[in-house]
């Protein structure tokens, strides 16, 4: 496995491949990141990580600063899963200058959900993101659908910049509890770890209601946001939307439900498909 720094020894070391795989991350990796770069190596003829604390789409009062740097560990567990390059930029190589030109993803699907509680957040996804395939300028790159809204606003983004990239989705994995993989479960203490599952529990509980033809919704996500307050959350949001394109549904619609939620000073995500 190569690890690379410079776009140009990226470029330099992929020029041989007509069917690089990338998958995006930020480092500080679990079995989810690893999952993903499992399936994309039988896309692609070569699969590449990269790994890059991206400080676009943080906002000030946020982790950027705090974010785990794991490189030596990341890198021996993309070995171990048959990753071929690691491109790991510094900030200087892929920000070399004020980064003012940026991706302006559409309001309706970007401003909503994590958008609203995270201002700018999806335009510095999609900008690191662009700038990222135009780095390793992969033919498919492969995404968690633990970040449903961000995978989704991507996918979008590739189809009307017509970028020549197949995005795919691998599923969220889990701790045997039920609580879904993320690098910011590492910020937990002991007893926050155990409460952290009620999260999913409660999407859990919104999937089924809406699986036994639940129709109330906004009474069910009350009471979800209720649950977990009680329980001394800070919730963000507890919705049932459309898969399609995450607006409050239509009678008949396939349904995702999606929560974010802060547990002392960590912040976590979910969703689950119902
Ligand atoms: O999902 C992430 O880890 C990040 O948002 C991504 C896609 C790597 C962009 O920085």
């Amino acid at each position: 496995m190569k690890i690379v720094h410079t776009i140009a020894d990226l470029r330099a070391h992929l020029a041989h491949y007509k069917r690089p795989a990338l998958v995006p991350t930020m480092g500080n990796l679990h079995d989810g990141h690893l999952a993903l770069v499992r399936q994309a190596k039988p896309l692609g003829d070569v699969t590449v990580a990269s790994i890059f604390v991206n400080r676009l789409q943080f906002a000030p009062h946020e982790d950027f600063d705090t974010y785990p740097r794991t490189l030596e560990a990341d890198a021996a567990k993309l070995e171990a899963v048959g990753c071929d390059v690691i491109f790991a930029p510094s900030e200087q190589e892929l920000y070399p200058e004020p980064q003012t030109y940026k991706v302006q993803p559409p309001t309706e699907l970007a401003d909503m959900l994590e958008g609203y509680f995270r201002p700018g957040f999806f335009t510095g996804v999609c900008t690191v993101v662009l700038k990222l395939f135009n780095c390793v300028q992969p033919r498919v790159a492969v995404f968690g659908k633990k970040d449903y809204q961000q995978q989704m606003i991507i996918r979008r983004m590739v189809q009307q910049f017509a970028l020549p990239i197949e995005i795919h989705t691998g599923d969220t994995l889990r701790a045997p509890d039920g609580l879904a993989l993320s690098s910011r479960n590492g910020y937990l203490s002991e007893t926050e770890r155990a409460e952290a599952v009620q999260l999913s529990l409660a999407l859990k509980g919104m999937a089924e209601a809406l699986q036994k033809g639940e129709q109330n919704i906004a009474q069910l996500e009350g009471l979800a946001m209720k649950k977990l307050t009680d329980r001394g959350w800070k919730p963000d949001y507890l919705v049932a939307r459309r898969r399609s394109d995450l607006q409050a549904p239509q009678a008949g619609d396939a349904l995702v439900v999606l929560g974010a939620a802060r547990l002392g000073t960590t912040r976590l995500i979910d969703n689950l498909e119902v």
